[in-house]
């Protein structure tokens, strides 16, 4: 089996390493030369970890190459993936931007040899896979190919174990040829006894957009109950827990946070209200989650402002973590791209270490004094913020951290610790849906021991 995969982007790269651990032989095309000369001298253009040693050994076991040369591969493919990217649209309205979609699809067109299926995995509006049959079809009227759709379900940070070990694999196809193909690329997960669900192009391509706008919606009520918690008194990790265990609700994105951010949730939600309105199949629940996320983004900085005792001018501020979530290098709507922007209008100074994602976060962060680790930010800071659950900051120093501090202030975005370990190193802590604690000795200077925050 030969694969062409198109497109070296985060899905491409990952997927088409996968495939070539699977055994079958994968070419990866990409017209970013620069981009392909790096991977060829095996350079990850992203970090996802364990990635590049994947790269590396099917690289040397002749199964995995890279180009830029399009023809070629495609030529010889019985698979052509298109994983291009799918970018919200510069418009502003929720637009999904299928140029790259499109462009991909004139280029296989004039190249296609035997039989072939063509399968987008890229995440595209429903109806793409049909348009992208059509283009194809008036290029190459005689080319024997078909079109499927095989939306990822990939995790950034978490990638590769989520494509050799799926919860399930979704195929929207119209042939059994193209089904029979698509079969065989999965086998290797039979034995996992992975469900390949097959279904048509258009369920496939909105069983991708409704699983993401899902989570996305799980996430913001979670969000919107730890705000409930915080004016109640209540724990919103204990409340998590206890709807998590519900076999109907389920445990997983319920942590409660800053926001989601990321190159998929914003981009799909936003699709996915745009092609609702379109189809006048309005999709209110998630219009709303859209506008609940971004709303909250800048709402974590107020709740900064508050914790640091109503004012940050003047103040210097160490935020941990950059990137949208732990185990990328990724900035892509990161709830710091919003935040730390507020705090430094409102009269900040701030210092901040993320492991990855700090090149990234230069070009976006102007203002921002980037340092060499967590202990280094904290130098003469007021506060320290975490924005990003990164491991290394789960377990700091805290008397290391307290020395080093103008004030002994957490504020932890993430839930990353336990509220009575960190009042016991001294520490006044904010979190997220849980109430605010102090020391006793800062209880003296501050009306009331234990204050809700909201
Ligand atoms: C997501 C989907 O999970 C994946 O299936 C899809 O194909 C691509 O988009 P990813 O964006 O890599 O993956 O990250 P994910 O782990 O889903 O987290 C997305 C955002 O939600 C992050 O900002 C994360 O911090 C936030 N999140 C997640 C929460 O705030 N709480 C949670 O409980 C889970």
């Amino acid at each position: 089996m030969r694969i062409a995969m198109i497109g070296t982007g985060y899905v491409g790269l990952v997927s088409g390493a996968c495939f070539s651990e699977f055994g079958y032989h994968v070419t990866c095309v990409d017209k970013d030369e620069r981009k392909i000369t790096a991977l060829k001298a095996g350079k990850m253009p992203i970090y996802e970890p364990g990635l590049e040693d994947l790269v590396g050994n099917n690289v040397r076991g002749g199964r995995l190459e890279f180009t830029t040369d399009l023809a070629g591969p495609v030529a010889k493919a019985d698979a052509v993936f298109i994983a291009v990217g799918t970018p919200t649209d510069r418009r502003g309205e929720g637009y999904a931007d299928l140029t790259y979609v499109f462009a991909a699809a004139e280029e296989i067109a004039q190249s296609l040899g035997d039989y072939t299926v063509v399968v987008t995995k890229s995440t595209v509006p429903v109806g793409t896979g049909r348009k992208v049959h059509k283009i194809i079809s008036e290029k190459a009227p005689r080319a024997d190919f078909d079109v499927a759709s095989n939306p990822e379900f990939l995790r950034e940070g978490a990638a590769i174990n989520d494509f050799m070990r799926p919860d399930r694999v979704v195929v929207g196809a119209e042939t059994d040829r193209a089904r029979a193909v698509l079969r065989d690329l999965y086998r290797p997960l039979f034995l996992n006894e992975t469900p390949v669900l097959m279904m048509s192009l258009e369920t496939a391509e909105l069983t991708k957009y409704a699983a993401n706008a899902f989570l996305a919606t799980k996430i913001t009520f979670i969000n919107e109950i730890a705000d409930l918690c915080e004016a109640t008194g209540a724990d919103v990790q204990e409340v998590a827990r206890g709807i998590g265990l519900d076999g109907r609700i389920g445990k997983k994105f319920l942590h409660a946070g800053p926001g989601y951010g990321g190159s998929c949730f914003p981009k799909d939600t936003l699709a996915l209200v745009h092609q609702g309105k379109e189809a006048n199949a309005r999709q209110r629940i998630v219009e709303t989650v859209v506008a609940v996320n971004d709303e909250r983004k800048l709402q974590m900085a107020d709740r900064i402002i508050a914790a640091m005792g109503g004012s940050v001018a003047g103040k210097t501020i160490a935020v941990l973590g950059l990137t949208f979530k732990p185990n990328t290098d990724d900035m892509r709507d990161a709830p710091s791209l919003a935040i730390v922007p507020i705090l430094e209008k409102a009269g900040a100074t701030v210092r901040a270490f993320d492991p990855e994602g700090m090149t990234e976060a230069k070009h976006h962060l102007k203002g921002v004094t980037f340092c060499d680790n967590a202990y280094d930010t904290m130098q003469d800071a007021d506060a320290i913020v975490i924005l990003t659950e990164w491991n290394e900051f789960r377990s700091l120093d805290l008397a290391r951290a307290k020395a080093l501090l103008r004030a002994p202030v957490l504020i932890d975005l993430r839930n990353i610790y336990r509220p009575e370990d960190v009042v016991a190193a001294g520490f006044s802590y904010t979190s997220v849906g849980r109430r605010s604690v102090s020391p006793p000795q800062a209880s003296a200077r501050r009306p009331r021991s234990v204050s809700a925050v909201g």
